[in-house]
This record gives C-alpha cells, structure tokens and sequence, in this order.
C-alpha cells in the first residue's frame, strides 16, 4: 500500500483509508455487525492504516464502537480519525463545536474508541453558533492534554480554515470530492497544498455509483438514503453512467475493475493526500486496495480528465 505524510501533522498515512459511516447501517441498508468487523479488519490486513469514524455515524456512535472492537489489540497499526462538532437530537443532526461539548465528546470517543489518544480528531462541520476561535482552542487544549494527537476539520471553506488556523494549528481538511464533484479543485486544494494540509476526500466512489455496481436510486430499499439522493436520480444519474460506461473501456484496457480506476485518479489528483472509501465487505475492500498496484499512464490520465470534464 503506498503511504504519504499526511500534511504537517507527522502521521504517515495509508493513500487510501477505510470509511466508516456505511457501517453504522444509518441511511445505509444490507450491514451486519460481523460483516462490519471483518471489513475494518481487511483493511488493516491489507495495509490500510488509516480509519475515519465519526460520533455522528450511528445514532448512539456505533461506528466508534465498531472501531473500537475491530481494532483491539492491534492499535499499533492504525491512524485513527474521528469527529466531533455535530450530534443526533430527536434524529435530527445538530452542529454544536462550543468548547464543552467538543471536551465531553472527545472523552466520549475515547471510551466508545477504548484507545488512550485519537490520532486526528476532525471538527465534523462549521458551527454557525460558535466562533472558530472558540473551537479551535477547544481542539488545542485536547492536543496539550495528549487525547489527541493532530488536528482537522471537515466541510471547511478556505476562509473558515484561515479563521481557525489563526487560533490553533490546522493540520488536515476533510473535504467531499469525486470524479463529479470537483469545486475543491478551485481554490481549497491549492490553499491546503500551499500552507501544508492534509486533505482526505470523502465520497470518492460517490457511494457506489462510480463502481461497476452503478444503480439507480430506484432500486435501493426504501430506508437506504441513496433512494433520494439526487446524484442517484434523473438526468444527473443518467449523464454519470455515460461517463461511467466511457471510464470502464479505459479500466478493462488496463485490467482494472471501475472502482480501481476511479480510486488511482482520485489519489492522483494534485492536492489530495487520500481517499477516504467507504466499505460494507470485506471484499469490497480488497478490491479497492489493489487499486493502486497499477499505474494509468500519461495518456489514460488525459483521455479520463477530458470524459470527467464532458459529464
Ligand atoms: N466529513 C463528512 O462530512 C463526510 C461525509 C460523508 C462521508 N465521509 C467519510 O468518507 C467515507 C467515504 O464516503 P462514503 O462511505 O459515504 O462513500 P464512498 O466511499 O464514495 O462509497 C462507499 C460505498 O461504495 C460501495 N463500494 C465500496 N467499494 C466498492 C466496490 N469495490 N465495488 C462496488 N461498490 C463499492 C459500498 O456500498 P455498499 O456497501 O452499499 O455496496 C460502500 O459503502 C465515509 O465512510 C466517511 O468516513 C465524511
């Protein structure tokens, strides 16, 4: 597994790491705690070290949970990521990063973690209620107290990251990107390049419809959030599988099933430390591993760049 320094922080990190939230089996359908373990423990088998979670992927943090168990004595070998800032009340998700609330969360996932430290502990999302300072000094007192060991924030534009970066050290962005939706490209990915931050990208596999499983919103179970999601539906499902079909005569040119090639070009975009890639499988997981034993060349790199930019 090819590893990189993950921006300033000092972590070395696996280029892809092993997405947690399908796990917690919230707006996901078909997951099973022992599928669930085994997944988590595949990617460590595999070299996988870095394992993303959040308090808020499951209503009672049950991904961290998971984690916690799948990872027993074998703490060693993982980066470990998680977040706060965002919580379930009455299943709504609530934003709240005030300084309390962020200690009494970290202590929290430590215990659901059952680890003695976080490696990376991520704002989830900006709290419109709370200033960054605010937050950011929250984070600063953990990293001083030794709960965590670096940094980041997800869903931050390059102004919010400015902001807080003045009050506390910012050592990774968690933002959302994929082969169709590529904003970031614009101006966060060159600040985080320029001022040495980690960037994991989550959602590289848009959920599954940048896989050779490509389905339509339809034909997921009623309480599977994908049904509504409107990536899955409509002219802008119908637009992604053209790409897709286009993409795939690339693949099986270079014996790569779709989600390899889609993974190799996200890993390989300038400004992006790793993927983040959710699993349910532990299959699903060796596939996307061996996504980058093989290299595309100069000229697959261009011919995808320009079906990417035609969607
Ligand atoms: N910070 C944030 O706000 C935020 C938001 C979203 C996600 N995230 C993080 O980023 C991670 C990745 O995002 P994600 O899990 O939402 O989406 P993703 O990585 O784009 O897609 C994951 C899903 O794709 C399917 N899949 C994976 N490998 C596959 C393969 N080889 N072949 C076919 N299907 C495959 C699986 O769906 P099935 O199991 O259903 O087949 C899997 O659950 C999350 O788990 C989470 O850790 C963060």
């Amino acid at each position: 597994m090819v590893t990189r320094e993950f921006g300033s922080s000092g972590l070395r990190v696996s280029a892809l790491a092993l997405g947690c939230w399908p796990i917690a089996g919230v707006g996901w359908t078909g997951v099973n705690e022992q599928d669930s373990l085994a997944t988590i423990r595949q990617a460590l088998d595999v070299g996988i070290n870095f394992v993303d979670t959040a308090y808020m992927y499951g209503l009672g943090g049950e991904s961290e949970i998971l984690v916690g168990k799948a990872i027993a004595g074998r703490r060693a070998e993982v980066v470990l990521a998680t977040k706060c800032g965002v919580h379930w009340d009455g299943g709504k998700a609530v934003r709240d990063s005030s300084s309390a609330r962020i200690q009494e969360e970290c202590e929290a996932s430590l215990r659901r973690l059952n680890v003695d430290a976080i490696d990376l502990y991520q704002v989830h999302a900006p709290d419109p209620g709370t200033s960054f300072q605010e937050t950011a000094q929250a984070l600063e007192r953990l990293l001083r107290q030794g709960k965590i060991r670096a940094i980041g924030v997800s869903n931050f534009d390059v102004a919010q990251m400015q902001e807080f970066s003045r009050h506390a050290p910012l050592h990774s962005l968690q933002p959302a990107y994929s082969m169709i939706r590529r904003e970031i490209e614009r101006d966060i990915l060159p600040y985080c390049e320029e001022h040495r931050i980690g960037v994991c990208v989550y959602c590289p596999l848009e959920r599954g419809l940048l896989t050779d499983g490509i389905r339509p919103g339809e034909s997921y179970p009623a309480e599977d959030s994908r049904r509504q999601n409107s990536n899955f539906l409509g002219d802008s499902f119908a637009r992604t599988r053209q790409m897709v079909m286009r993409l795939q005569s690339i693949a099986r040119e270079n014996g790569m099933t779709l989600a390899q090639l889609v993974l190799n070009w996200t890993v390989h975009q300038p400004g992006v430390t790793v993927a983040i890639v959710g699993a349910t499988r532990p299959h699903q997981v060796l596939e996307n591993a061996h996504a980058l034993g093989r290299s595309l060349t100069a000229d697959q790199m261009e011919r995808i760049r320009k079906i990417v930019e035609s969607r």
